[in-house]
């Protein structure tokens, strides 16, 4: 036989070799946990549309959030279900908010965990879209700028609350340059923003929205998130958040962008953040439940293709699992 001078087959006979000229690392730093927390219980609720994934009471969020930690995480992401929904979206910017006092609580008792507030008023709309709604006849509008201006109120209650990220995930344009302002003048200079640069409107979203009890009562998100078919607007975007001072940039969702991850990581190489969102996460689950494939197997080998592709952070609902899966 011919002699090769590279051999590949030569670097896998053993789990050592493989293990040595590993290129990519799962780690526990690698991950951020979603955590629901809703005013309305007392106890936590099960969200049946993505088993093993809980609303929690303030109280129990703590001892959530401790757990994470425990298990070597380091940050979570906060979403909160309010007792009241309005047409104002109040519940998002008061001072005694349901996101706003969980961050208190936690700060107060995991001082060392990063806290991540979604910024984003859907779940405290009465209409369940992201912004502020005009309805002229058959259509409705999501208002701009005036969505921008409850934005920039949330994020700033969050950052007093003690966040130590404000992440929105709205899609309005000029959020992030009007939050970025409003958090200087408040004083927060170091709270950082971790934007959702391209969020994709997405089939994927469905569960979130059981969890998050937000699906829209009319129409659908399509004209604030983007459409599938555009890897350039999305580069773009991502773009536009970078100049107005994202200080990390994410893509939602996640495997079937991972060429925008790629490219997002590759042209801008600012932290990179990806979504792995709540349909992802339902579809692997369903499949495991039929036992027709591995979960943890399949867990790792989505987060293992996220990283390659250039993921800093990885959001995803298996964050505590992998975490013990992936330590020492
Ligand atoms: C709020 C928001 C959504 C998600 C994160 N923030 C839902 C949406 O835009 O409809 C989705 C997360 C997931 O599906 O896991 N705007």
């Amino acid at each position: 036989m011919r002699r090769l001078l590279h051999r590949p087959r030569r670097l896998r006979r053993s789990a050592a070799l493989r293990d040595l000229v590993r290129e990519t690392n799962l780690d526990p730093h690698d991950f951020v946990l979603p955590l629901f927390v809703s005013e309305k219980i007392n106890t936590r609720r099960p969200i049946p549309s993505m088993p093993g994934v809980f609303q929690f009471s303030l109280k129990e969020v703590v001892d959530e959030a401790r757990r994470a930690q425990d298990a070597g995480l380091q940050a979570v992401l906060l979403f909160g279900i309010p007792a009241i929904k309005d047409e104002q979206a109040s519940g998002a910017y008061a001072e005694n908010g349901v996101v706003q006092q969980a961050v208190r609580a936690l700060k107060e008792k995991s001082p060392d965990l990063a806290v991540i507030t979604d910024v984003c008023l859907c779940e405290y709309m009465s209409h369940g879209h992201c912004g502020v709604t005009r309805i002229d006849g058959d259509h409705f509008h999501v208002l701009n700028d005036a969505t921008v201006d409850l934005l920039v109120k949330t994020a700033v209650s969050h950052a007093r609350a003690g966040a130590d990220l404000v992440a929105p995930s709205d899609m309005m344009d000029g959020r992030i340059g009007a939050i970025r302002e409003a958090l200087d003048d408040a004083g927060f200079e170091e709270t950082g923003i971790l934007s959702y640069a391209a969020k994709f409107a997405s089939v994927f979203y469905g569960p979130f929205r059981d969890a998050a009890e937000s699906p829209p009562q009319f129409g659908d998100r399509r004209s604030y998130q983007m459409d599938c078919a555009n890897a350039e607007e999305a580069l773009r975007e991502v773009a536009l958040d970078i100049d107005e001072g994202a200080d990390i940039v994410m893509v939602k969702p996640a495997l079937p962008y991972i060429d925008v991850l790629w490219r997002v990581r590759e042209r801008f190489a600012k932290p990179t953040a990806v979504y792995h969102v709540s349909g992802e996460y339902a579809m692997v689950k369903a499949a495991a439940e039929k036992g027709v494939v591995d979960e943890r197997a399949a867990v790792l080998e989505i987060t293992t293709s996220l990283k390659r592709a250039g993921a800093d952070i990885i959001v995803t609902y298996w964050a505590r699992e992998l975490a013990q899966w992936t330590r020492g």
